[in-house]
This record gives C-alpha cells, sequence and structure tokens, in this order.
C-alpha cells in the first residue's frame, strides 16, 4: 500500500496541437477544482508566431506568474497537479521535457480538424515512455468529423488502441449533450461559458423511460444504437491496459462550454496513476522509498534584469521533501539546503513545508542547476528521461562586441542550461553552435543575451539539419571516426561527440561507410 499523500496525487499535463483547446481545458478543469472562480484566468501562452516581442511579453508575465507552471488543487479528496507545456511548437522540447515529469497525459484532439502534426508528435513522446494518455475530443458543438470517422482516425495515425468512455448526443448545431458510458449518467447541454453547471441526469441504462424527459425519442433511439455499436467495437475498458500506455480511454466534449468535462475530471481521479517508479541510470527508484529523491525538468528564467533569480521546479520521485533541509546535488556533488521553496496551489504561490512524490516545487536558483539534475539524501544517482533531441536548425555564434565575450559566453551557457536550446562546440576553434527547433528560440536567445547580459551576437545559418549522438563499443573507433570527421562533430554540453549532418542520406551513407559507429537520434541511448 502506498502512503496516501502519494496515493492521492495525480500529476498529469494537457496536451494538444495549437489551438485545440489545450488552454480551455485547463482553466475549466481549475474551475471544477475551485481553484479559480471565473473563465480567463488561465493566461494564453500562445505567441503571434512571428512576433517576438508578443512572445517576450507573454514570457514576461509569465515569469511574474511562474504559478502558471503548474497548477495544483484539490478535487474529490486527491491532489491534482497539471503541469503547462508551452503553446510554441518551436519550444516543444520544453514540452517534452515536461512529458517527463507527468504520470500521464490527457490529449485534447478538436473534432473538426482531427489529428493534426503535433498531436502526432506528443503522442509518438507519450509512446517512447509508455505514459498513460485520455483524449479528449474537443468542439463537439462544431459541425466536425463524424464520432466514429474520428476513433479510426485517431487510433490509425496515432497508433493507439481506444475506448470511448463518454458519447456525444449529436454534434455542431444537433448537439444535445453527453452520455457518460464510464457512469451512466447523461450530462446535458447548457452553454455556459464562464460558470460551472451541474446538469447531470443519473438513469439507470438507456431503456430508462426518464430519457425521454429531456431527449427525444430518435435521439435516444440513436444513443443506444451507437452505445451498442461502440461497446460491440471498443469492449469494457481494460485500466491496467491504459496504465501501461496501450489504450486510451476516449471523452467527447465541448470545453469552451464547459461540456464533458466533469465526465473527463471524474473518470480521470479514478483511473488515472498515481506516482510511480522512476528509472535513474543506476537503478529503479520506487516512489515509497523512504529517503528523498527529485529532479529538475524546468527552469524558469525571471525575464526582468533586476532580479535575475531563476526557479528551478522540481519533481519529487521518493521519500518527502522539507524545507531547510539540506539534500545532495549529485552532478555538482554538493550539498545545499531551500529556504523558500514554493508550492502551486490553487494557482497561487506559496512557500511550502513539505512536498510528497508527484508534487513540484519551485527552488530559487542563483545557476546551480542544470536540466536534468537530480537531488537525493546522499546517494548518487541520476534520473533519466530527459534526453536531448535532434535540433532542425544550426547556427554559429558570432560575438558582436569583443569587449563583452565573457558575457556572451555566460549567457550562452546559462541559457543552454535552462534548456532554451542546444549548445555544440566545435572545432577548430572552440566554436559555439546553437541547435534550435524553431527560428523563435535563436530570437529569444538574441533578445536576451542583449536584455540580461548585456551581449551582442549574430548568428550565422549552417547547412545542418540534424544530429546524431554517437558511440561505438571500441573506443579507438570513435576517436577515429570524431577525427575524420571533425568539421561535422560538435560536442555537446555533457562533453558526447554528436555528429551533425544537412540530410538523412548523408547520415546514411555515414553509417554504411562506419559500420562499427552507432547513430542515436536522442542523447539519452543507454
Ligand atoms: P490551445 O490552448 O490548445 O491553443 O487552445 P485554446 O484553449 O486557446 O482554444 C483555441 C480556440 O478554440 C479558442 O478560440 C477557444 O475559445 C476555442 N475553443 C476551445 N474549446 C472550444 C469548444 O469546445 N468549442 C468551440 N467552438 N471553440 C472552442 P479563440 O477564438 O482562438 O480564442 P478566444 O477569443 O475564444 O479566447
Amino acid at each position: 500500500m502506498l502512503h496516501p499523500e502519494i496515493e492521492k496525487r495525480k500529476t498529469f499535463a494537457i496536451i494538444s496541437h495549437p489551438d485545440a483547446g489545450k488552454t480551455t481545458l485547463t482553466e475549466k478543469f481549475l474551475l471544477f477544482g475551485g481553484a479559480i472562480n471565473t473563465a480567463g484566468a488561465v493566461k494564453r501562452n500562445k505567441a503571434n508566431q512571428s512576433n517576438t516581442s508578443d512572445f517576450m511579453e507573454i514570457e514576461r508575465q509569465r515569469g511574474i506568474s511562474v504559478a502558471t507552471s503548474v497548477m495544483g488543487f484539490e478535487y474529490s479528496g486527491k491532489r491534482i497537479n497539471i503541469l503547462d507545456t508551452p503553446g510554441h511548437k518551436d519550444f516543444a522540447e520544453d514540452t517534452y521535457r515536461t512529458l517527463s515529469a507527468v504520470d500521464s497525459v490527457v490529449l485534447v484532439v478538436d473534432c473538426v480538424k482531427g489529428v493534426e502534426e503535433q498531436t502526432e508528435k506528443l503522442m509518438s513522446v507519450c509512446r517512447m515512455r509508455n505514459t498513460p494518455v485520455i483524449i479528449f475530443i474537443n468542439k463537439m458543438d462544431r459541425e466536425g468529423k463524424e464520432a466514429f470517422d474520428l476513433l479510426d482516425e485517431i487510433e490509425e495515425k496515432l497508433n493507439i488502441s481506444l475506448c470511448p468512455q463518454s458519447w456525444s448526443i449529436g454534434q455542431g448545431h444537433t448537439f444535445k449533450g453527453v452520455y457518460s458510458i464510464y457512469h451512466n449518467q447523461l450530462n446535458l447541454f447548457h452553454s455556459d461559458k464562464t460558470k460551472v453547471t451541474d446538469s447531470v441526469v443519473k438513469v439507470n441504462d438507456l431503456n430508462d423511460a426518464a430519457l425521454l424527459d429531456y431527449l427525444q425519442e430518435k435521439e435516444v433511439g440513436n444513443l443506444k444504437d451507437e452505445t451498442e455499436l461502440v461497446n460491440g467495437v471498443y469492449g469494457d475498458l481494460d485500466v491496467s491496459l491504459y496504465k501501461e500506455g496501450l489504450l486510451a480511454p476516449v471523452f467527447f466534449g465541448s470545453a469552451i462550454n464547459n461540456f464533458g468535462i466533469k465526465e473527463l475530471l471524474d473518470t480521470f481521479i479514478e483511473i488515472a496513476p498515481s506516482p510511480r517508479h522512476r528509472e535513474a541510470e543506476e537503478r529503479d527508484v520506487l516512489v515509497e522509498e523512504k529517503n528523498f529523491s527529485g529532479f529538475v525538468f524546468k527552469i524558469h528564467a525571471n525575464l526582468d534584469p533586476k532580479h535575475r533569480d531563476r526557479i528551478a521546479f522540481l519533481r519529487i520521485c521518493s521519500g518527502k521533501f522539507e524545507r531547510n533541509k539540506f539534500y545532495y546535488h549529485t552532478r555538482q556533488g554538493k550539498k545545499m539546503k531551500f529556504a523558500n521553496p514554493m508550492d502551486f496551489m490553487a494557482n497561487e504561490k506559496s512557500l511550502v513545508e513539505e512536498a510528497w512524490p508527484g508534487d513540484v516545487v519551485g527552488l530559487y536558483d542563483s545557476g546551480n542547476f542544470k536540466i536534468g539534475d537530480t537531488l537525493t539524501e546522499g546517494e548518487k544517482l541520476q534520473f533519466k528521461g530527459i534526453p536531448s533531441f535532434s535540433p532542425a536548425i544550426f547556427k554559429e555564434v558570432e560575438n558582436m562586441d569583443p569587449m563583452r565575450t565573457k558575457q556572451l559566453e555566460k549567457g550562452i551557457e546559462q541559457l543552454t542550461d535552462e534548456g532554451v536550446a542546444q549548445l555544440f562546440v566545435m572545432q577548430p576553434g572552440n566554436r559555439k553552435v546553437i541547435g534550435a527547433v524553431g527560428e523563435l528560440q535563436f530570437e529569444v536567445i538574441n533578445f536576451r543575451l542583449e536584455h540580461e547580459y548585456g551581449a551582442k551576437c549574430r548568428f550565422r545559418t549552417l547547412t545542418y539539419s540534424r544530429s546524431r549522438w554517437v558511440t561505438s563499443d571500441d573506443k579507438k573507433t570513435l576517436d577515429e571516426f570524431v577525427k575524420r570527421k571533425q568539421q561535422h562533430i560538435g560536442t555537446d554540453k555533457e562533453g558526447n561527440p554528436v555528429y551533425l549532418s544537412d540530410n538523412d542520406f548523408m547520415i546514411d551513407m555515414t553509417k554504411r561507410d562506419y559500420p562499427d559507429i552507432n547513430f542515436h537520434t536522442t542523447s539519452e541511448f543507454k
């Protein structure tokens, strides 16, 4: 039996292709949890795709209210922690890292657009870690794709088995509400965007005459036929398959109208996993272990140059975290204690005395932390699961102000520690190359170097578009390869050699020429 404090924790992220309704759904969860009172309280974290100052302004505001990074609330005796992920596609790595700190995921799909590019990418990250996924099909108040077609499309494109747990009564202009298959309840549609209205009708089954007080005969008939078909095709929910990440329960609804959310939330708290054991390089760490352990998955810089502190977000994996207790920073091999750790409850941050596995605490940091750092009570551990992925754009840093070289170096070092982008060092000349997913990251780096470090640089675009971490069973073979391919080799922040390449064709050729070299698409390959 897990400690009740661990058992009651449900730590998850809501993810989606931009515009599918992630922010709206987050907000509605908070409304149900009583964490906020009105809609509109959750900041939209998306930026105009091409506008850096807009993006920076949003980041600045988010920096001030870091509480939006983690939103904790109590619901039905459970402690729910929602971890926020950036909406912008260029910050996909930030999202991947946040996904390393959750125990499950709710994936939002727009019923009009179906499965989109980001939906597929995010799902593939969940598959890598076997993260349990619940799918919420949103915007059922719009004329979208037909429910069965959507289910087929999701199963096929996301390569996961589905099991609908609620069913939409009509769609678009005929949308009447949602029937909860899981709880045998009917939830009728009242369009109310600001309040949570309870319009649940409990029925014994779909033959209950009471249904006709709310729905027309034809609608009841359709609902019966469709749910019978759903049952025949998809069967009962096997919760253990869901927990293994092999089966996704599906819910229908309309987030903006508060619809289908309660069904989702009520089932979520019943079936979503509590914190689980976690893999470290050295061993598996069990959540019920007495000794505390945790890892940093995100670093949030305060973008105000007058207050240059940063907040490192620590996910607790085992034991109990306590304020003012000494913990061991395993990478630096030093002890640290935290006088002002922050908890994120009800959308506000407050001082925390103790925290449990599944919780995320914010630690004020003056530069001690890097993404992926582990804290323990003394054991040398390094948690796994936060790999770097191959960037898509590579640019060399050119110093524009030789008087500020030190500041530039420090800025680049710190920003890449925060995970804004990746840094590779190339020879000869210790040239610094930044690898990123999108252009916006370069703009953010430039902006922040100038405003926070007083340094100026220019980026020179290189022809590379992918990277492969290279290893070999034989050190001499690897050294030889690195020497021969020197103009394509960068060293990452951990000192690992990385082969930079223009395209897949080049990688395939190199693989053929060097059969004893292993090429890895992420930095975690043990
Ligand atoms: P995101 O975080 O995934 O990017 O999506 P977000 O919640 O911001 O929602 C994107 C747009 O979709 C918003 O409209 C939002 O109001 C709308 N939306 C969310 N849920 C539903 C729904 O159930 N039905 C319908 N019809 N629309 C929905 P917007 O015009 O971009 O923003 P706003 O002006 O409404 O704030």
